[in-house]
């Protein structure tokens, strides 16, 4: 590794290994872990470019604001009816309009007092006289879909239809829209975002990582079209308790067959996973700060009709508790496969046929960073 440290790091030589079939695959090389340079290029071609998850519909109040931290920047999530996002910096200098949420008539700038409506226009920018039109706020792409919310920094990437693919079909049949956010874990963790996304994309590790808690699960490849990717744990009890629980909650009414025999654990490239049980589901959210460091956002989910339960706080706690389990121990291991890639020593390792979506993964993120002969294939490609 150290000398590729000094050498290109960007050179396609590097990532031929990635780049083969899974079976004769290697992982990404480790400086993709722990270099500043790297990070900066995701940056620049993903996080700037890429559809990112930005939160639920409900938790953005009628006629307010929430404040939203992503890895393209601060956003301030606007609702006056319709849905506004924008850059959350005064266009005066700089300041951010607002923290957290609230309700308001106005976004008002606590540095100099410039006052903003709703839509982003600019309406008063004491004793001064410039141009309203030409300092609103700076907007940002933002849809929705299913009550979660999506934002955009590039006017060139697809629409989020185009590039969520087959995505909206195939989770459908959970029918999110119907679900509320009940919790929000946050946690700094002590690794590259990679390796988080990487971990919950493979059942590989379960029975080693979770062996006292998860246990071993047994999991397939999903085919999807799309920034997205997915596989699922087979079962047709959630997962979403610990194995050999009651499972308190029943089942989203409209599931499809094919979601009632697992868990789908997706990823929505670059830095959202949505695991989806057959009776709640949970978002996995990680943000960069450094390379060897993340801000982890974990929200919980649950139909509407299950919130509204007599006994949902008491057995709700079942849920949590496996949630909690889970998280603390892939946190541990991932601040742990970081400190290891950390070494002089680390190379490129070999994968597991249980680890093909890991293989996935690790290939569009050389998509979109290397520049190996696939442009076809990045975040602004044409379609
Ligand atoms: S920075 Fe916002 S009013 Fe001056
Ligand atoms: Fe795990």
């Amino acid at each position: 590794m150290m000398t590729g440290m000094h050498d290109d790091l960007f050179h396609p030589r590097h990532y031929r290994d990635v780049r083969r079939p899974p079976e004769e695959a290697s992982t990404l090389p480790g400086w993709c872990y722990v270099s500043d340079a790297f990070l900066r290029r995701e940056r620049e071609r993903i996080f700037s470019r890429a559809w990112q998850f930005a939160g639920r519909l409900e938790e953005i109040p009628r006629g307010g604001y929430r404040a939203v931290e992503t890895a393209g920047g601060p956003i301030l999530l606007v609702h006056d009816g319709t849905l506004h996002a924008f850059a959350n910096t005064c266009r005066h200098r700089g300041a951010p309009l607002a923290a957290g949420c609230g309700i308001a008539s106005r976004l008002v700038c606590p540095l100099h007092g410039w006052s903003y409506r709703l839509d982003g226009s600019l309406e008063s920018a004491p004793g001064m006289s410039i141009d309203h039109a030409d300092h609103g706020l700076h907007r940002i792409r933002a849809t929705v879909w299913a009550g979660f919310v999506f934002v955009c920094f590039s006017r060139q990437t697809v629409c989020f239809r185009t590039w969520s693919g087959d995505l909206t079909q195939r989770l459908a049949s959970h029918d999110f829209a119907e679900f509320r956010v009940v919790r929000r874990r946050r946690y700094t963790v002590r690794a590259n975002w990679k390796l988080i996304a990487e971990n919950a994309m493979e059942a590989y590790h379960t029975g080693t990582v979770h062996g006292d808690s998860l246990g071993t699960q047994a999991s397939r490849d999903l085919v999807t079209r799309g920034h997205w990717d997915a596989i699922q744990v087979l079962g047709e009890a959630s997962v979403a308790v610990l194995p050999g629980q009651p499972v308190p909650f029943p089942p989203a009414p409209s599931l499809s067959e094919e979601a009632q025999t697992g868990t789908f654990f997706t990823t929505l490239h670059p830095n959202t996973q949505f695991a989806c049980a057959q009776d709640s589901m949970w978002w996995l959210h990680y943000r960069p700060l450094t390379p060897g460091l993340t801000h982890l956002e974990v929200g919980q989910c649950f139909p509407e009709s299950t919130t509204r339960r007599d006994d949902f706080a008491q057995e709700s706690k079942a849920y949590f508790h496996r949630w909690d389990t889970g998280i603390d121990e892939d946190n541990a291991i991932c601040e742990a496969q970081q400190a290891g890639i950390s070494s002089p020593f680390h190379r490129p390792g070999r994968l597991s046929v249980r680890e093909q979506a890991v293989h996935r993964l690790n290939n569009w993120i050389v998509d979109q960073t290397i520049d190996d002969g696939h442009a076809w294939r990045r975040i602004d490609a044409p379609r």
